[in-house]
């Protein structure tokens, strides 16, 4: 069995390169990084990779990780400028046995070590979305809604799973600001014995519940991806709103080793992609009803609608 599961409609293309590995016997490492690297080019997403939207230094710092289910090592980057694929330098760094997780100039002082393409990541598409912000600096600033961190599990042939993500983090966040995406158990887990589960939404939010790990931690003691994701989305959510009065953004994705998936979100409209060796690269739109998180097939006209509105002209 082999598949892969993401968060938002914007990793199908990548899911569907990764598909054409994981069918043929490739590596869930070298599949989801594929993966991740595809969203990560594509620069009409604004909330990942080439085209992400900057801080409010109007400089685009990426977080990203990759963790391996099979020996738990993990590899993140933070607050990384100048390099085109964060995923790859995070998986990189997986294989160090120290000095796996690195911020901003060590980050970047590694990547150019080991070689890795160094590319200006912010857009003039990007610096429209700035200045059009700036004009609007009274409103409170939230993280974009339906268009976040891109977070995936992946599990190859031979039974290894592996998680990653990539992120431009919260738009007009503060120089240095991270978020879950880099940080193992909030954005992101995997561990081939059970499964993987990865986050995107408010970072903030999504880390006081380390809520990938008690994802797996609840796959771990026999419940269905579904069900876990759901557990803890709704827990999480109960808490903050009990404790803070609000809870942020919570989505989540999940695979066991079986190939048994799981999503679950408190907002509307949280779209994911999942490809599997039963299943064609399918888009997904769920939504959270009295606690069950209902999955449609995303329509054609859904479809065209998301790529026409992303790549609609942009006027200052
Ligand atoms: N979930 C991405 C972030 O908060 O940075």
């Amino acid at each position: 069995m082999w598949g892969i599961i993401a968060t938002w409609r914007m990793a199908v293309e990548g899911i569907t390169k990764a598909k054409e590995e994981l069918e043929s016997g490739g590596d869930a490492g070298n599949a989801i990084e594929t993966a991740i690297r595809e969203v990560e080019d594509f620069p009409y997403y604004k909330s990942v990779g080439y085209g992400g939207l900057p801080n409010e230094e109007m400089e685009v710092e990426l977080d990203a990780a990759f963790m391996d289910g099979n020996t738990l090592s993990i590899g993140a980057v933070a607050a990384i400028k100048d390099f085109a694929n964060p995923v790859s330098i995070a998986k990189r760094l997986a294989k160090e046995k120290v000095n796996n997780v690195l911020v901003a100039e060590g980050a970047e002082k590694f990547a150019h070590k080991e070689g890795f393409e160094r590319k200006n990541m912010l857009t003039d598409r990007a610096k429209i979305h700035y200045r059009k912000r700036v004009k609007e600096l009274s409103q409170e600033i939230k993280p974009y809604s339906g268009h976040d961190t891109v977070g995936m599990v992946c599990l190859d042939q031979s039974g290894k799973m592996t998680a990653a993500t990539s992120t431009s983090g919260l738009f007009m966040k503060k120089k240095g600001r991270v978020g879950d995406s880099p940080i193992a158990g909030s954005g992101f887990y995997a561990d081939s014995e059970v499964g993987g589960a990865s986050a995107t939404g408010l970072g903030e939010d999504l880390m006081k519940g380390c809520i990938s790990y008690e994802i797996v931690r609840l796959m771990k003691e026999g419940m269905h991806p579904q069900l876990a994701c759901e557990t803890a989305v709704n827990h999480l959510h109960a808490e903050l709103t009990k404790r803070r009065g609000e809870a942020g953004d919570l989505s989540v994705i999940a695979m066991n080793n079986q190939g048994e998936w799981g999503v679950a979100t408190n907002i509307e409209g949280f779209s994911f992609a999942v490809a599997t060796q039963k299943e064609a690269p399918t888009v997904y739109l769920t939504k959270n009803v009295d606690g069950h998180c209902i999955h449609e097939v995303a329509s054609q006209e859904w479809l065209d609608n998301y790529m026409r509105t992303r790549m609609a002209p942009l006027e200052e």
